[in-house]
């Protein structure tokens, strides 16, 4: 289940950091990916070095270097991790973490990271067993941190009792089971359109558009992270297929087609983001056309609208269809919705700032036959696990 997985591990200032470097290594061996943020005192028990030899990934420390000013972004780390792991945490972290103190960059992280956090708390027995700590405890489990045993036995200070921090073997075991209850959609096949298509009109023009296939891509990985098998029909783009997912790339409106038209047939969802020519030339030069006249015109034909073709034949099928629009958004995405039977449409304006394409945010509104609902401007990734969620809810 780790593998790919991004894994974000906080170190925090105990002895048991120590722990910290084999925890880091047995991610990685487990396929991981693994970035570590240390509290300062961290560094104090465990050397940056360390962890980021075993990482193979810098440390993040201070808010920046301060040799070159570069920025350390708590806000990009958070969105990178698929988990945020803070092993040892510390009864003074915890309670940090439990009344939203942000005075280093791991409380930072935690505050603004919209993934799930775990933490293996390690300290003195008395410190672990004091009001004060399970209170905070307590505070923190109920906001949804995943909160691992700390077992008994000898402590660092000669005591023995409760709060040492469970062992890197069974941290890791139980991340690894985190991640297997997280795999809502296994089980179900969803093939998804991305990217732009090409038209050709000789063999060296074509008509596309700009659509980077960045939306796509980011709802293709959310969604074969929650273990659906994810077949991406993918046109025109730049990007790197995402961890588990099976790619076909096509070229033309016509190529896309009959490549969703054939996974459609194994799918239990399909959705289609990708921005398809609803218009090809006629005729393809097999030459490069010559400039002679003044004008020039091209004919041009429809092309299929696959979106269209699947909603005639999708009988239990789900699909979820895209709307970009420039006016009258909501309307129009309403006569899409009903128009290719879909289930549900993601209505995006290019009106919005920070929607539309090749921005890393998107600002959209699900529209579905009995309501609506709008999101706030999101980053493409979050958009897609919104996407996602609304599609766990259109199966169970
Ligand atoms: N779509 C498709 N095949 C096409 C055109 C569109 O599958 N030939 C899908 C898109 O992937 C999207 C939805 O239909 O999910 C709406 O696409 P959009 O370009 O917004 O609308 P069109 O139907 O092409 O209508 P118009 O261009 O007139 O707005």
């Amino acid at each position: 289940m780790l593998q790919g997985k991004h894994i974000l591990l906080g170190v925090t200032g105990s002895i048991a950091a120590y722990k910290a470097a084999m925890l880091c290594r047995l991610l990685r061996v487990a396929g991981a990916e693994v970035k570590v943020v240390m509290t300062p005192t961290a560094k104090e028990f465990i050397t940056p070095v360390t962890m980021a030899t075993l990482s193979k990934n810098p440390i993040a420390v201070e808010f920046y270097n301060p040799e070159n000013g570069d920025w350390h972004s708590h806000i990009a780390m958070g969105e990178w991790a698929d988990c945020y792991l803070i092993a040892p945490a510390t009864a003074n972290t915890l309670a940090k973490m439990a009344y939203g103190i942000a005075d280093n960059l791991l409380l930072t992280t935690y505050l603004s990271a919209r993934c799930q956090t775990v933490v293996a708390p390690a300290m003195d027995c008395d410190m672990f067993c004091h009001e004060a700590t399970q209170e905070n405890l307590a505070k923190l489990r109920e906001r949804g941190v995943v909160i691992l045993e700390s077992p008994e036995g000898e402590l660092a200070s000669g005591l023995m009792g409760k709060g040492r921090m469970m062992e890197p073997e069974q941290i890791v075991e139980a991340i690894d089971n985190l991640f297997k209850a997280k795999q809502t959609l296994s089980g179900k096949r969803v093939m998804v359109t991305a990217g732009a298509t090409i038209e050709a009109i000789d063999p060296v023009r074509y008509i596309s558009n700009h659509s980077t296939g960045k939306m796509g891509y980011a709802i293709a990985e959310a969604l074969a992270k929650r273990g659906a098998e994810v077949v991406l029909i993918s046109g025109k783009t730049a990007l790197q297929t995402p961890q588990g997912v099976h790619r076909v790339d096509v070229c033309s409106a016509e190529n896309m087609y009959e490549a969703a038209v054939a996974e459609f047939e194994q799918s239990d969802c399909a959705v289609m983001c990708a921005a398809v020519a609803d218009y090809t030339p006629v005729e393809v030069s097999a030459t490069k056309i010559k400039k002679n006249d003044n004008s020039f015109s091209l004919e041009l034909r429809k092309t299929k609208d696959i979106a269209f073709e699947l909603g005639k034949v999708k009988g239990d099928r789900k699909i979820v269809g895209f709307a970009l629009e420039t006016d009258n958004e909501q309307s129009n995405a309403e006569e899409k919705l009903r128009k290719k039977n879909l289930d549900l449409i993601v209505l995006n304006s290019l009106r919005d700032e920070g929607a539309g394409f090749g921005c890393d945010t998107n600002k959209v509104t699900f529209i579905d036959a009995s309501h609506r609902e709008e999101l706030p401007l999101l980053s493409k990734a979050e958009v897609a696990e919104r996407i996602a969620d609304k599609i766990e809810k259109l199966f169970f």
